[in-house]
């Protein structure tokens, strides 16, 4: 039985606000551990949606101003579930507070508020974590086990896509509830922040850092009506995003993404080519890892397509679910990211990546937008 608690304000209701909750109502019951998660309060601006939120998942009670929320006495862990131009203050609120802190991707609008956040949870060393939950789809993890057990070898090439098709229609407005994505003030960038910082994320994880890269992005809507202003404004983000770059490890680096590519609403897809096999995944098919090892016998060399479902230890937190042969899904990644965190607190070494660890996957997506603008190699700066 668990003997203590971890007590939860959720900041946000949308999308994440639920990918989160559901990750803490299920963590329990498939990673037990010595806390029990209990979801305290939720906080929304509107008092009625927040209620609502609040009483289909379970919270206990209702803020409608963050600031309140961070000075209860009865919150240990603050998740941040709210656009990318909030996180900064938050984080930092929270830090003062004394809470943990679970933030959402994007760190940061840029590098330089990513470092105060970092250097805010380090001196007030409270736990912390960015959902990069990618990392935790077990076909992904699979992937770094191989890749750290040397079964690729030295590495030569990590591509990268991640296609979306939902803002091609020029009449889509930017701004306000659902739509801060396309509006530069709340969101900071577009394709770049919202979805290569993903492909990023993962890749530095298996890769190792990216030291210097060229970009290009492109707005193909210039102007799109504002939501809050109701004028029709600039469109200040990128709706696409292509760059190359190299690893520090000598590999070269080919990342793409786009919300106009016609057919596809979230595929995210990675293939890692080393001297002695390569890898392949596919967000589309996520249980799946793609190998092909060349020290397999010649005549039966081929792709093969592992189905990452054994739960006899050999597959990373299969153990945990079903039985052989049956697959977890997309909000698993955050099950799974809360229980690493719990065993970070369990342990004391924290769970990646913290907000050090995300502040590498910022630096990168600044050295995107200036090589853009710039057009020019850039080199990511360092911390
Ligand atoms: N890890 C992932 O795979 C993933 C996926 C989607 C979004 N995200 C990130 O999660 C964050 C939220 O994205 P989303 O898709 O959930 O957005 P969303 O629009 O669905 O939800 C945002 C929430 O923030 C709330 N909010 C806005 N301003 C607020 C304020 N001042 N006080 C309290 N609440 C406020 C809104 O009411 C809403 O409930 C973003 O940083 C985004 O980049 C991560």
């Amino acid at each position: 039985m668990p003997s203590k608690e971890l007590r939860v304000g959720m900041i946000g209701y949308g999308f994440m606000g639920r990918a989160h909750s559901n990750a803490y109502k299920q963590v329990g019951q498939f990673f037990p551990s010595d806390y029990r998660v209990v979801l305290k309060a939720a906080c929304a601006r509107d008092a009625a949606k927040a209620k609502e939120f609040a009483d289909q998942w379970g919270y206990e009670s209702v803020e409608t101003d963050w600031k309140k929320l961070i000075a209860r006495p009865d919150i240990d862990a603050i998740d941040i579930c709210t656009p990318n131009n909030l996180h900064k203050e938050i984080a930092i609120t929270a830090a003062a507070a004394g809470k943990m802190i679970l933030c959402e991707k994007p760190l940061a609008m840029n590098v330089a508020e990513g470092r105060e956040m970092v250097a805010a949870v380090e001196r007030a060393k409270v736990p912390n974590m960015v959902w990069y939950n990618y990392r935790r789809i077990p076909a992904v993890t699979l992937a770094k086990k191989l890749i750290e057990e040397g079964r690729l070898g030295k590495i030569f090439h990590y591509r990268a896509k991640f296609l979306q098709d939902w803002t091609i229609n020029a009449d889509l407005p930017q701004g306000g509830q659902g739509l801060w994505r396309l509006d530069v003030a709340a969101a900071g960038s577009g394709v770049s922040g919202d979805l290569l910082a993903h492909c990023i994320d993962t890749a530095v994880w298996l890769n190792g850092s990216v030291e210097s890269i060229s970009a290009l992005t492109e707005t193909f809507v210039k102007e799109r009506k504002h939501n809050l202003t109701g004028k029709v404004e600039p469109v200040g983000i990128d709706d696409a995003c292509i760059f190359m770059g190299k690893f520090s490890n000598g590999s070269l680096a080919n990342f793409e993404s786009t919300r106009y590519a016609r057919g596809h609403k979230a595929q995210y897809t990675f293939e890692i080519n080393g001297e002695k096999a390569s890898l392949a995944w596919d967000l589309h098919d996520l249980h799946r890892l793609q190998m092909f090892d060349y020290k397999d016998e010649g005549k039966i060399r081929g792709w093969k397509s592992i189905h990452v479902t054994d739960n006899g230890g050999e597959h990373p937190y299969m153990d945990k679910w079903w039985v052989p042969g049956l697959a977890v899904g997309y909000d698993c990644s955050f099950t799974h990211q809360v229980a690493d965190f719990i065993t970070g607190l369990e342990t004391g070494t924290p769970a990646g990546p913290t907000f050090r660890d995300a502040l590498e996957t910022q630096a990168v997506l600044d050295a995107i937008l200036d090589s853009a603008k710039s057009h020019q190699w850039v080199q990511v700066a360092k911390g």
